[in-house]
């Protein structure tokens, strides 16, 4: 049978379902046609004869998805459906060329900004507000670009690898400071993105490229704004998600990112009970704590299966921590049951994919955190352990012998509320739940400034890519509307 999810003018959806499927559940963003992002996505939900939900996958070829045009023989949308083996599935596409599904649905080259951030947020059906943006934001009275703009780099801009940026009537500029710039690309392509999608007020701000937060007067100081990828207790910066998300959200099914929230849902490896029930670990020798944890899985290799694939910070002493390991695939670490998630230089940012994998996540006791970490939960989301490890072994031993709870608490990973890739501004929640997309942390930010926020000496513009191959004419701005 066939299942025609949206009305269709000139691209549709079509869903056919095979075997004992006979009825689904469609819904999700990439269905509506005012949603943007760079890969689009929904949901199935396969359903018996019975009417009831399956629980486990009804089988890869259980569906087929096609997007179809009438009017075009090959539509420049690619396609792929992820089995979650829940019974669920999604459908993720990207677009290389804008179509037509209800409205004109502009893909992600595509520079036709919405006017109204307000309206965007409500298409995007973002959440009212984001804690962890608010706590950030509250030691903050007013902002005063013109200060800030002069007093950072002073006390940052000489050791320190920072981008300072300025949006101007929604063109992104920015200067650099530090030899060690080439993250910048990761801010960039997130500007690029959003200033496509939304008109942006006026705003200035900082963002630290380096692997450190900055900031550590006391709030009862005078504190600077600085935007960082990793927070911590005895910091005070602003904290967006990680580049490796950012680039992993922009790149969806794009050309160099396999590894996405999207795909792991899609790679849990074996069922539950059939996963090795030792606990597993790979990665280099960033802190103290790994190669104690490398030691500890030499001493009791049947708990814990440990082992470096580098070595660079430390120097690599064979008899106390093995020979190093070839690279294991990210999906294949969910063979087993217990992930350990250990700081490296700062947060271990394979946390979100630990997360959204089918295991149960142990986590070190830190004090750095990434901007989800406040939403998460020891015991409800994880398995807390020892900032020195000390009552690892212990905690493994109490998952193998509390096997329901711990299965218990790796889905509660899973599915809270938690993942948000929301990239800065852009939220983008890839859960069952689907919160996605908001302009949150922008407007906030810009309310705070008191004075303008201005395109500074040494600034220079940066251009959105010329490369795409299908332009867009934006009926959004009230240009002719050409929509193929
Ligand atoms: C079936 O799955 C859908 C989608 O997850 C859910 O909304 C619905 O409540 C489920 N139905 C039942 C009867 O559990
Ligand atoms: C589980 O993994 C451990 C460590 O990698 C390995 O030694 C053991 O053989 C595996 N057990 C099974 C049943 O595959
Ligand atoms: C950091 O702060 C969190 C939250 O207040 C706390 O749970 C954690 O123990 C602290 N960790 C360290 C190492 O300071």
């Amino acid at each position: 049978m066939q299942n025609f999810s949206p009305v269709y003018y000139l691209i549709s959806v079509l869903i056919a379902c095979f075997g004992q499927v006979t009825k689904t559940l469609v819904w999700g963003p990439g269905l509506e046609p005012n949603v943007v992002l760079p890969a689009r996505f929904f949901y199935i939900q396969a359903v018996d004869t019975k009417g009831s939900n399956f629980t486990t996958s009804p089988g890869e070829k259980a569906f087929e998805v096609n997007i179809v045009s009438p009017t075009e023989q090959f539509t420049r949308i690619w396609v792929q459906v992820l089995d979650r083996q829940d019974g669920s599935f999604v459908v993720r596409y990207r677009m290389y060329s804008p179509y037509i599904l209800r409205g004109p649905v502009y893909h992600e080259g595509c520079n036709c900004p919405q006017p109204s951030g307000d309206l965007w947020e409500k298409h995007m059906k973002c959440p009212g507000s984001f804690a962890q943006i608010d706590k950030d934001l509250s030691v903050f009275n007013s902002l005063d670009p013109d200060l800030i703009s002069t007093e950072v780099p002073v006390r940052f801009g000489q050791r320190q690898s920072l981008c300072h940026y300025t949006i101007k009537n929604n063109k992104v500029y920015v200067k650099t400071f530090g030899e060690h710039v080439g993250f910048r690309i990761f801010m960039d392509a997130i500007l690029l993105s959003i200033t496509r999608k939304v008109l942006l007020p006026d705003i200035e701000f900082f963002v630290n490229l380096g692997d450190w937060p900055l900031e550590k007067r006391k709030s009862t100081d005078k504190i600077h704004p600085i935007l960082s990828w990793c927070g911590s207790n005895n910091t005070r910066d602003i904290v967006m998600p990680t580049y490796d998300l950012t680039e992993s959200v922009l790149e969806t099914m794009g050309r160099y990112v396999s590894l996405d929230m999207m795909s792991v849902q899609a790679n849990t490896g074996p069922p539950w009970h059939q996963k090795n029930f030792s606990a597993f670990w790979r990665g280099r020798d960033s802190r103290q704590e790994r190669l104690e944890l490398v030691k500890l899985s030499r001493a009791h290799p049947q708990m814990l299966d440990a082992a470096f694939t580098n070595f660079f910070f430390f120097k690599h002493d064979e008899s106390l921590y093995g020979p190093l390991v070839k690279h294991v695939s990210f999906f294949d670490f969910f063979k087993y049951k217990y992930q350990i998630n250990i700081d490296g230089t700062v947060a271990a940012y394979r946390m979100p994919y630990l997360l959204a994998g089918d295991s149960v996540v142990l986590k070190q006791d830190s004090g750095y955190y990434e901007h989800f970490y406040s939403q998460l939960q020891p015991w409800e989301h994880y398995i807390p352990i020892r900032a020195d490890l000390g009552d690892l072994l212990e905690k493994i031993q109490w998952a193998k012998d509390h096997d329901e709870e711990a299965r218990r608490i790796s889905q509660k990973g899973q599915f809270a509320n938690l993942v948000c890739d929301y990239y800065l501004f852009v939220c983008v929640c890839v859960n069952i739940f689907y919160n996605f997309s908001c302009i949150y942390f922008l407007q906030k930010y810009a309310e705070l400034q008191v004075t303008e926020p201005k395109v500074r000496e040494g600034m220079e513009l940066v251009e959105q890519p010329t490369d795409d191959l299908f332009p867009c004419y934006c009926q959004r701005t009230g240009s002719n509307t050409v929509v193929i």
